[in-house]
């Protein structure tokens, strides 16, 4: 049994520590707006944070996750006030097919709580998450609204 802590909420999950994290919250906890790509660290679709630091949960255990603050997508908007990073996302139709776009979120979120105005060459190396439908432009066009909301 690990005691995960998500969205602010203690999950006692039966499975074996060395299973990632990502299936843990999918199939244990039941949230599902995490999504799985490629399952080896590439593609950032599976991203939370951990403490804060985005993480590609596909590959993390959840043995290293036990004890720490561990927030998903379903996890940011309060109250159902979205987040500034979410608001721009909708103002600036980011989304296609969407299925990359919780990992996307995640990873900007916790750029944006690092660094309030990241420049263009930040946001290169910061967000690395794959977007099959292309949606690049929208959203480096969104991170900079959101940085100035
Ligand atoms: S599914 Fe985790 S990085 Fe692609
Ligand atoms: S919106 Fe379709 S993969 Fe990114």
């Amino acid at each position: 049994m690990v005691r995960l802590n998500i969205n602010g909420k203690d999950h006692d999950v039966d499975v074996d520590p060395n299973t990632p994290l990502l299936w843990a919250i999918r199939e244990n906890v039941g949230l599902t707006g995490t999504k799985y790509g490629c399952g080896i660290a590439q593609c950032g679709a599976c991203t939370v944070h951990v403490d804060g630091v985005a993480m590609r949960s596909c590959s993390l255990p959840v043995s290293d996750a036990a004890g720490k603050k561990i927030t998903t997508i379903e996890g940011l908007a309060q109250n159902g006030k979205l987040t500034k990073v979410q608001q721009a996302w909708v103002e600036h139709d980011v989304p296609q097919c969407g299925y990359c776009q919780s990992g996307m979120i995640m990873a900007v979120t916790a750029l944006l709580n690092e660094k309030a105005k990241p420049s263009d060459k930040d946001i290169d190396e910061a967000i690395t998450n794959i977007c099959r439908c292309g949606t690049f432009q929208q959203v480096r066009a969104a991170i900079h609204a959101a940085a100035n909301a």
